[in-house]
């Protein structure tokens, strides 16, 4: 643990302002200042830097949180990382880095002990007599050997100690090994290796570090006691060193290379042959699906992606998320159209780079693939089905927020089904209409969104008891903001966990309590242990609050006793009731309509 005075000393050297500028440009407003927000995309500056709690707060997206909370996200680093890059700015040094996280073993030791493995497996692939197997994979794939050593690929032989065994031998404790993933527990107690008989890719990250591998079966692989065979790729869980949902493959080696666009695949067999084949910004997700936190790294990087998707239906599907995921996220998306390979990697060994070339300047829009789609799913020449299709085009179209895009839309599904602009027009903006009402409907009560399956993903027990966890954001927002009321006995008894509705008002509480008795609660301890949406969430309550002239104790006193009498109505309320009011409300609206309705209005 890095001490509190050292944090304190490192926060008074990286005054907000200053840091902040360096990223985006900011303009004085009164006492504060504003700008265009990085983490969303927005034409009016609603990014706000207050100098006088050092935090800043985005009123469009949400963003918020201290000048560390900012570099996490921005550099999207973890706390501790984050804390590095502010020393060497203000030129400060920190102490050695042994922080002990989950299970009690660092980042640090995993980080060594992933290289420890990485030089293990190297080592294995061209041992003559172990390696053979897997260079005669590699050769039938048709790697060349320059790409097998850039990507550091590895070979985990077909053995249940080997792993275990070398890493003991080099000082690595079972719990280290354990918690890195490189080892499980046997029923007897004993380790093993996770990976075996599979040609090993290690995951680096930007910063160079090995954080994770991947392995891909080599042959069929032994069935399990239980008869289940072994997946085709294993991939580390997450570990104190590696974060899937933030990963993406290859980013450190298409990152200096992606001025503008970036190549986004499915795997990693097709990210390696892509640059073996001289396309250095090909990347993929490790495992998982894109999320919205893989579109926030993708837009750091690149101000355009091309999707490089499998060809086959699950491939088709994850490219209609993904396209969705991105262009939420300000990204600009396109998609590639690949006949006769299933995906990349099959693409360029049967028609070659220069072919695959040609098809990256023809990929299409987000329009153009649903289009396209569209047009395949539906007969035209059936009235009844290009109603259909028209009406399921519209839907698309009324989702997209800019007006003039929508036109360039209309017109372009006008000519493909030959329909007159001006009807579909008409139906786009009843459409439009339709998800507004819809909205409106929904937003007085954030019990309606809960029933709706629409919940808070920040804060999942809101929507459960809004009043109550309005008061209890209030009440925190307070506390933030005045460290006195954190004493201050209201009926004879100071707040308290018991008092907090919702599970993040309970932690929140807790670790401005722990804060207090640690020489003094602030947002850089909130950084360690909290999400970045939950530090921006605390960031909304003090700022809602600083917005109100009236902060005084009756304020303070008067919300506890309402919060604390709401809470006592909630305890004694029948939750039966609540599920039929949901279940009634339910009918008449589907999730999918209010989702979309939310961008439009
Ligand atoms: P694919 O099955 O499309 O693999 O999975 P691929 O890239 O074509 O692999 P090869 O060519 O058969 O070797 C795509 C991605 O999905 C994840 C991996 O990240 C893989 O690269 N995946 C797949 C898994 O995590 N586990 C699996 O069992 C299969
Ligand atoms: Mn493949």
């Amino acid at each position: 643990m890095i001490p509190h005075s050292i944090i304190e000393d490192l926060k008074y050297r990286s005054e907000i302002c200053d840091v902040i500028s360096s990223y985006v440009a900011l303009k004085r407003a009164g006492n504060n200042m504003n700008g265009l927000c990085p983490f969303h995309s927005e034409r009016t500056p609603s990014f706000t830097v207050f100098p006088a709690t050092q935090s800043f707060y985005c009123f469009g997206c949400g963003a918020g949180g201290d000048v560390i909370s900012f570099i996490m996200r921005t550099e999207n680093l973890d706390y501790r990382a984050a804390l590095e890059l502010l020393a060497k700015r203000a030129g400060i040094t920190l102490p050695d880095d042994d922080v002990r996280e989950e299970g009690g073993v660092s980042r640090k030791r995993i980080l060594e002990m992933n290289v420890c493995a990485a030089r293990f497996f190297r080592n294995r692939l061209y041992d003559e007599r172990t390696g053979a197997v897997a260079r005669a994979y590699i050769e039938q794939r048709q790697l060349p050997p320059a790409i097998v050593r850039r990507f550091g690929l590895g070979y985990a032989p077909d053995s249940f100690h080997d792993l275990c065994d070398h890493l003991r031998r080099s000082g690595y404790t079972d719990e280290e090994m354990t918690t890195g993933f490189l080892c499980g527990t046997g029923k007897n107690g004993r380790l093993y290796d996770i990976f075996r008989g599979r040609l090993i890719i290690p995951i680096i990250d930007v910063t160079g570090n090995i954080v994770a591998f991947g392995g891909r079966l080599i042959g069929e692989g032994k069935e399990s006691p239980d008869g289940r065979k072994p997946p085709k790729y294993l991939n580390s869980s997450d570990t104190p060193a590696f974060k899937k949902m933030r990963n993406l493959f290859a980013l450190n080696f298409a990152k200096a290379k992606c001025e503008e666009r970036l190549i986004l695949c499915e795997g990693y067999m097709d990210v390696i042959q892509l640059h073996a084949a001289g396309f250095e910004n090909a990347v993929a997700t490790l495992g998982t699906a894109i999320t919205p936190e893989h579109a926030r790294i993708i837009k750091k990087y690149a101000s355009d992606v091309v999707l490089a998707y499998d060809s086959d239906s699950a491939g088709q599907n994850a490219t209609s998320k993904a396209l969705r995921i991105l262009s939420d996220a300000g990204v600009d998306a396109k998609v590639i159209r690949m006949d006769g390979a299933k995906d990349p990697d099959e693409y360029i060994k049967k028609f070659g780079a220069k072919k695959f070339a040609s098809l990256l300047g023809e990929s299409r829009s987000r329009f153009e693939y649903d289009l396209e789609n569209v047009c395949k799913q539906y007969n035209l020449d059936n009235p009844e089905e290009k109603i259909k299709a028209a009406e399921v085009l519209c839907g698309k179209i009324a989702s997209v927020y800019s007006s003039v895009e929508r036109d360039v839309y209309i017109s372009r599904a006008a000519k493909a089904f030959s329909l007159d602009p001006a009807s579909i027009k008409n139906d786009v903006d009843r459409i439009i209409k339709r998800r507004q009402k819809a909205a409106k409907a929904a937003r007085p009560g954030e019990l309606y969104r809960a029933g709706m399956g629409i919940s808070d993903r920040v804060n999942p027990d809101f929507s459960r008891v809004p009043k109550a966890s309005r008061f209890e954001e209030t009440i925190l927002g307070l506390i933030m903001l005045r460290r006195e009321y954190i004493r201050r006995a209201v009926d004879g008894k100071p707040v308290c966990g018991e008092d907090m509705p919702t599970g993040l008002g309970q932690r929140l509480l807790a670790a401005i309590l722990a804060g207090e008795e640690n020489g003094g609660f602030g947002f850089e301890s909130l950084n360690e242990t909290f999400t970045q949406d939950e530090v921006s969430r605390a960031e909304k309550m003090r700022v809602d609050r600083m917005k109100l002239s009236d902060n005084g104790p009756e304020v303070f006193d008067e919300t506890l006793r309402a919060l604390r009498e709401e809470n006592e109505k909630n305890r004694n309320k029948d939750d039966g009731d609540f599920l039929y009011f949901i279940r009634k409300k339910r009918g008449d609206l589907s999730p999918d309509a209010i989702n979309h309705s939310e961008n439009n209005t």
